[in-house]
């Protein structure tokens, strides 16, 4: 920073203007280094950056950004992409599991529109399983692109989507609407992603279950040249808004979408009544293992469009369409051991381990028996032949054994009664609150038992929770190992440890860049947001939801661990405030007193609070006059910037829009206002000007 100016010497405006370009750069940084592994400035230079940031915000309360710098945790979060709101909701689909359910769908569409014996076309199509987006097109421009999110809101992804090759950036020739949005699916083929998790594997990275999950976490990412590399595709089959009628039937639609520059499933069929309707079922069946990519089923599909917008919705789902399912896929192998998992709670799963095969294009080599009794009801033994079943994201499991291909002398299996872990615990079978025994299996070493302590540690570093990137489940399980990681406070005093970290450096596969990485990320996640500290802890029934909801009621770490430590002692008021918590219940509540009653807990969360800076949640206000609301700034605002005037309205518990519809409950409207500003009128929705606005929200105060 050559010409940096005293930050007592900025105006306001001039402060503003640097913690604007600030943001970008160190967001590009950031990029640069975690992401890219290939930084372009020195860690002094980057600091600098980040110290001036702070200083001038130290200065200039009132400016700090809404992505500021300071406020990050690494370049990695999902909050990252802003909300979208879609033109028409995106719904989803009811299902039908059997030939009586597709019968019991045609024939309620004709008794709906009152054919009589008339026999209705429909569009058969693969029903792609991997994640749906949809693309607004102005004027056949690719303009934004989001997610489904909840079906009414998505996340801005429209940088990521421009990056894959099968979604135009302009729609060729000029018979489409001026403003459409087009659906459809991004997924990877089989192929692909064998690629993708072999590659992270090889880099010591985690590796994705399925090639959905792997869709959704590329299309996901905050660098679209990160998406970029994942060879993602997709497949058009819906619109949403429109501004004009485009075809007459879904068949003609899915032509025109081809005409377009899109990709459309070429096994798609019109077929003609309950008939057709089966046949497109049997030969999608039978096309299924040959695709290359995941289906999971067929949707049915009304052909004719005013048909469509006769049957119209029911609650979430289109009277006019329903997903016929498959059943899951199975396949035949040996059963070649039975392991024991130990979870993080202790919970003993018996894991098969098979001679790898092909289930529905994916290679499984491990499938769960679930339980003792299962594997005693099946009477499951280590050489038989077992069927192995695959069912969208559900692990791999073992369905029975085909006991004419048992090998002689295959023995009974015995469960055996103590952990696998160097302790030996004795596993207990659990117990309900009632006291009768459930199929669960449990080790009771908690702490002491290296493989709980070790699944504790794993769900510290997952993505949902710390997100530390650079630490693989191998890696990690390597660490833990050599007695470098026990805790996760060690994962963070390993980032400032040099000498421990040169000592890896000495090790194969550490370079200096694995271990720059390694620090980074590490680095990255020292400072925290208070919901996903609490979520890292992986207390039992504590997931991200209640996280959450425990992060919004204390408002900060202090007060939340000194809660707990209340609550441990059995401190009346305490439970009650805990008790009076949103969605907090009686499971949780003994969850939380039972895992701060523990020293060796209350030591492992002090170790790892003094390594890290957590951030106070933020309370939305629920008294205020805008709580709940949805409201849609447009236009300029003079006396705002429209990250300030969001981020003051977010406070107060509104909700902030990016498109005006029958939900939104105010239109802030500065100068310039345009088409939103017309859209409120013909809804009827209120409009402010933004003084209104902010005398509106002063009122509140
Ligand atoms: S039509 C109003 N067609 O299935 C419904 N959906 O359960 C519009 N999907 O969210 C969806 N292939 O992600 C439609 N050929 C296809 C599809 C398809 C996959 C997915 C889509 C949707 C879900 C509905």
């Amino acid at each position: 920073m050559p010409d940096a100016r005293p930050v007592e010497a900025l105006t306001e405006a001039e402060a503003a203007e640097e913690l604007t370009r600030l943001a970008d750069d160190i967001s590009a940084h950031d990029i640069r280094y975690y992401r890219e592994e290939a930084p372009t400035v020195s860690d002094a230079e980057y600091d600098a950056l980040k110290q001036r940031n702070a200083a001038i915000e130290a200065r200039f309360p009132h400016l700090v950004r809404e992505n500021s710098p300071s406020l990050r945790v690494g370049a990695a979060r999902a909050e990252a992409f802003a909300p979208v709101e879609h033109g028409v909701p995106m719904l989803s689909l009811d299902n039908a599991f059997s030939d009586e359910d597709a019968r019991e769908f045609d024939a309620r569409v004709r008794r709906f529109l009152r054919l009589g014996e008339e026999t209705v076309a429909y569009t058969a199509e693969p029903k792609i399983d991997g994640l749906s987006a949809s693309l607004r097109y102005e004027n056949g421009v690719f303009v934004q692109g989001a997610t489904r999110g909840d079906g009414r809101v998505g996340e801005d992804v429209t940088e990521n989507l421009k990056t894959i090759d099968q979604i135009p950036h302009r729609l060729r020739g000029r018979d489409f609407p001026g403003l459409i949005e087009i659906r459809g699916e991004v997924y990877f083929t089989h192929d692909d992603f064998a690629a993708l998790n072999a590659a992270a594997e090889a880099a010591g990275q985690r590796t994705y279950v399925n090639p959905r999950n792997s869709a959704s976490g590329s299309l996901r990412q905050i660098d679209p040249k990160i998406t970029a590399q994942r060879p993602l595709r997709f497949f058009a089959y819906a619109w949403g808004l429109l501004s004009g009628p485009f075809a007459k039937t879904q068949w003609e639609a899915l032509e025109a979408l081809k005409a377009w520059g899109f990709r459309v499933t070429e096994q798609t069929a019109r077929v003609e009544g309950i008939e057709g309707l089966m046949g497109a079922y049997a030969n999608l069946e039978r096309l299924r293992p040959k695709l290359g990519f995941d289906i999971d089923g067929v949707v049915y599909k009304v052909d004719r469009l005013d048909w469509q917008q006769r049957l119209g919705f029911v609650s979430r789902s289109p009277r006019w369409a329903v997903a016929r399912k498959f059943p899951a896929e199975q396949a035949r192998t040996v059963l070649k051991a039975i392991d024991l998992q130990v979870g993080r709670t202790g919970a003993v799963t018996p894991v098969a381990r098979l001679e790898p095969v092909t289930v529905g294009g994916v290679v499984v080599v491990n499938a769960t028996l679930h339980n003792a009794d299962e594997i005693a009801r099946k009477d499951i033994r280590i050489g038989d032949t077992v069927i192995v079943q695959r069912a969208g994201d559900v692990i791999p499991q073992v369905v029975g054994v085909a006991p004419e291909e048992r090998p002689p002398g295959a023995e009974l299996y015995g469960f055996p009664d103590h952990c696998p872990c160097p302790l030996k615990t004795p596993l207990a079978r659990e117990t309900t609150a009632s006291g009768a025994e459930t199929v669960v299996r449990r080790c009771t070493g908690e702490f002491a038992c290296p493989y709980q302590r070790l699944e504790h540690l794993k769900h510290f570093v997952s993505r949902r929770a710390f997100d530390i990137a650079g630490l693989g489940e191998k890696q990690l399980a390597a660490f833990f190992e050599e007695g470098l990681i026990r805790e996760p406070a060690d994962i963070f005093r390993l980032g400032r440890d040099a000498a421990k970290l040169s000592e890896l450096r000495e090790r194969e596969g550490y370079g200096e860049v694995s271990i720059a990485n390694l620090r980074g990320a590490i680095e990255a996640r020292r400072r925290i947001a208070l919901d996903r500290f609490i979520y890292g802890l992986g207390i039992r029934h504590i997931g991200e939801t209640t996280a959450l909801c425990l992060a919004r009621g204390y408002g900060s770490a202090g007060a939340f661990l000194s809660a707990m430590d209340k609550v441990a002692d059995g401190d009346a008021d305490a439970i009650a405030e805990l008790d009076a918590l949103d969605q907090i219940g009686a499971a949780v509540i003994e969850a939380a007193r039972a895992y701060f009653a523990e020293d060796h807990n209350r030591r492992i969360v002090a170790n790892l609070v003094e390594q890290l800076a957590i951030e106070d949640a933020e309370r939305p206000r629920a008294d205020s006059a805008v709580a709940g609301k949805t409201v849609v700034f447009t236009g300029a605002l003079e006396r705002l910037t429209r990250d300030e005037a969001k981020a003051q309205a977010e406070a107060l518990g509104a909700k902030v829009a990016s498109s005006v519809s029958r939900k939104t409950d105010i239109v802030v409207a500065g100068p310039g206002a345009g088409s939103k500003l017309k859209t409120a009128a013909e809804l009827g929705v209120q409009v402010l000007t933004e003084d209104e606005w902010l005398s509106l929200i002063g009122a509140a105060r």
